[in-house]
């Protein structure tokens, strides 16, 4: 039963972007679905300081990088930005929020910007619902669907990622 939720996986690893005031952190987060056409569930640990950031600025960016980064994601998602400057000391680049006042990652693949609207907490995460208010995605690597092998970075379990590497098609 412990590893019973990984048999949803792989799943996308997205870097979940956060800003409240002066305070601005990411980290990683595999745990997402959509729930309508224009809103995405996420389920987040309240223990995570980017809990903290979007209960209060109520909004969010979710960002997609190629697996190229797969350092960046793994660090993003094993060490808090209450210790560590993640944006600072993995070299992240953030550009401007286009309909809200949270940044994205620049050069990212894809981005999600989110508005909050509910919250269900259960034991040790909150299952946030979010309506998407911007969507950007680049048309090398996506076109009304990521393209074959684009390389989008996957969370399986554990330390490991796969990517979409092939598709198949039914008759
Ligand atoms: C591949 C991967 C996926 C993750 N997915 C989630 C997730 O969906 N929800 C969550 O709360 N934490 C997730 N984590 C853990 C957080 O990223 C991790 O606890 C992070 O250190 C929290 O950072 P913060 O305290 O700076 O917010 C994931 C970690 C990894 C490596």
């Amino acid at each position: 039963m412990k590893f019973a939720y990984r048999i949803l996986h792989p799943k996308v690893a997205f870097l979940l972007v956060t800003k409240y005031g002066d305070r601005t952190n990411v980290m990683t987060l595999a745990w997402h679905m959509p729930v309508e056409y224009d809103t995405i569930a996420i389920a987040i640990d309240r223990e995570n300081y980017s809990y903290e950031l979007l209960s209060k600025s109520k909004e969010f960016t979710l960002n997609v990088l190629p697996i190229e980064k797969l350092e960046i994601i793994w660090k993003a998602g094993t060490m808090s930005g209450r210790e560590v400057d993640k944006i600072a000391e993995l070299g992240i680049e953030l550009d401007d929020g286009m309909k809200i006042g949270t940044p994205h990652v620049k050069n990212a693949m894809a981005f999600l910007e989110c508005k909050i609207e509910d919250e269900l907490k259960l034991k040790e995460h909150s299952l946030i619902v979010a309506k998407i208010v911007h969507a950007w995605a680049d048309k090398r690597f996506f076109r009304e669907t990521w393209l074959e092998g684009c390389g989008v970075p996957m969370h399986v379990g554990k330390r490991f990622f796969t990517t979409n590497s092939k598709y198949y098609e039914p008759k």
